[in-house]
């Protein structure tokens, strides 16, 4: 059995699910371990796009077991969504959902976004899906519900009693609850007559939600994914990693973190596979750098309420004399950063936000090979740079100023280039210089099509050594 994973070696939103997706052709099992509907994997088959937010990248594929593992916060109502969606154009996936993850409830998600609200200039920049207050609940676990929990006969007093035990948070924070606002504390502390009536009331409300939601999801609950992931029939297990190496919480750029482990490790944890059963773990890297939301950007070039602005009048498009400029090497940097939004669409795939972009940070991705134990990686949106004169990669922070190292651009179209020996002298160079510093190349990526995909010599031939043929 050979067991790869596919993690994000920056912050999110790097490509994993269309290299999950090629992948997937020939795997048993993809399995997603951790995040929740806060993720967004794009998949572009001939022109066709898909997004899963829950579901793994390999539902496309009929024969593939698709597994939502332990370390997940499933938001049921929107997996229904997902899954009615995919069925109406004709894919009915293979699916086997932990009964140990965790269930995103509708007050998680009031909580995000009041959370989010209050905190002004400070907040995160969450994606609103109630992931944090899930994670928070988990860990206190006396407020947490998990998929199990959909099986038990006392669904209803488990959600009443969570209900009660919240009511100071549901009175301060969820909109359904601002009338009782201005009851004494000790009323919303301990709440008897006041608050009686209309907690029972959203608690049957909300046990009647996930009881519809539990005829749709109940086939697929399983109590060992660990026996579908380690069985011995499988030949290729890939484990899909969502958000980026520097969302983690323990990792990442802390604060501005999302709740759930996002590296390797999380993913051992999540899935129920040991580190010793991962035979390789691949990073997904753009060829540059993005980020949505809050937090520390050190090759950061866009300016991005300049670009909000444009956004919002609806005329974020690149003019010829930018265009021009860039070729000429005479572009701002945030011309630059802002041909990096327009032409890499840099929007996000689950709030439609405007993507931060940037140069490419080495010396983060170094520390991801490390946090992850990457054995292989892959470049995806080498396309993005092809009109860029100059590309830089940041290499090392030096009295907190990042120093570059500048590469001369190919100023020429990759995006119709299917092998490695066809890419332009300086895109092998810009390449060789990445793979020498991190770890060996298996996919270079000229294009959101799955089409539109380099898979090199030295990963095809290592496919192979494991019985797979790609
Ligand atoms: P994920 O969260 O890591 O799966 O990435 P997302 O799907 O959120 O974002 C990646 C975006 O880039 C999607 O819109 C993809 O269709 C697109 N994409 C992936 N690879 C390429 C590429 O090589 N070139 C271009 N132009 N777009 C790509
Ligand atoms: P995929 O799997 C990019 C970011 C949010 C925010 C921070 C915390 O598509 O790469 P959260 O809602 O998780 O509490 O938000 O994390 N974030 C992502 N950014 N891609 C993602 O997933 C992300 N998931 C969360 O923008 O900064
Ligand atoms: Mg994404």
């Amino acid at each position: 059995m050979y067991t790869l994973f596919v993690v994000g070696g920056h912050y999110g939103d790097e490509g994993k699910g269309k290299i999950v997706d090629i992948l997937a052709a020939r795997a048993d099992v993809v399995a997603r371990g951790s995040g929740g509907n806060n993720a967004g994997h794009t998949i572009v088959r001939n022109g066709r796009t898909f997004k899963f937010h829950l579901l793994p990248s390999g539902c496309l594929y009929p024969g593939t077991i698709n597994v939502l593992g332990m370390g997940m916060l499933i938001d049921v109502h929107a997996l229904v969504k997902e899954l009615a969606a995919l069925r109406d154009v004709g894919y009915n996936p293979k699916l086997r959902i932990a009964s140990q993850a965790h269930i995103v409830m509708d007050w998680h998600r009031a909580f995000d976004a009041a959370s989010e609200a209050s905190l002004g200039a400070e907040k995160i920049g969450t994606t609103r899906k109630g992931i944090g207050p899930a994670a928070e609940a988990k860990h206190n676990r006396k407020e947490a519900l998990r998929i199990a929990d959909l099986k038990s006969d006392e669904l209803f007093e488990k959600v009443s009693r969570i209900v009660f035990r919240i009511a100071p948070k549901l009175v301060s924070w969820h909109p359904d609850f601002s009338g009782f606002r201005d009851l004494p504390l000790t009323d919303i502390i301990n709440p008897r007559e006041a608050l009686k009536f209309s907690l029972t009331q959203y608690a049957e409300e909300q046990a009647g939600r996930l009881r519809e939601a539990a005829k749709v999801i109940m086939p697929f609950i399983d109590d060992d994914i660990a026996a579908a992931t380690g069985s011995q029939h499988n030949k290729f297990v890939l484990g899909e990693g969502a958000q980026g190496t520097f969302l983690d919480t323990t990792v990442g750029s802390f604060p501005d973190v999302t709740s759930t482990p996002t590296t390797a490790p999380g993913l051992c944890i999540g899935l129920g596979i040991g580190p010793g059963k991962v035979n390789d773990v691949m990073g997904v890297f753009k060829a540059y750098e993005t980020r949505v939301g809050s937090g520390r950007f050190e090759t950061e070039l866009t300016d991005e309420q300049a670009l909000l602005g444009e956004l919002g009048s609806g005329r974020m498009l690149m003019d010829s004399g930018s265009i021009a400029s860039l070729r000429k090497g005479t572009a701002s940097d945030n011309i630059i950063g802002k041909h990096m939004v327009v032409k890499g669409h840099e929007f996000g795939t689950t709030t439609g936000r405007v993507r931060r972009c940037g140069w490419f940070n080495l010396e983060e991705a170094r520390r991801a090979v490390q946090y992850n134990g990457l054995t292989w990686i892959a470049i995806t949106k080498l396309d993005v740079l092809d009109e860029l004169h100059t590309i830089k990669v940041g290499i090392r922070t030096e009295n907190e100023k990042m120093a570059y190292k500048t590469f001369s651009g190919w100023l020429s179209s990759t995006e119709n280039l299917r092998n490695q020996e066809a890419l332009p002298d300086k895109a092998k160079f810009f390449l060789n210089f990445l793979e020498q510093q991190l770890a060996p190349i298996a996919f270079v990526s000229v294009g959101p099509d799955a089409g539109q995909t380099i898979i090199t010599k030295n990963f095809r031939n290592h496919l192979a050594k494991n019985g797979i043929s790609i």
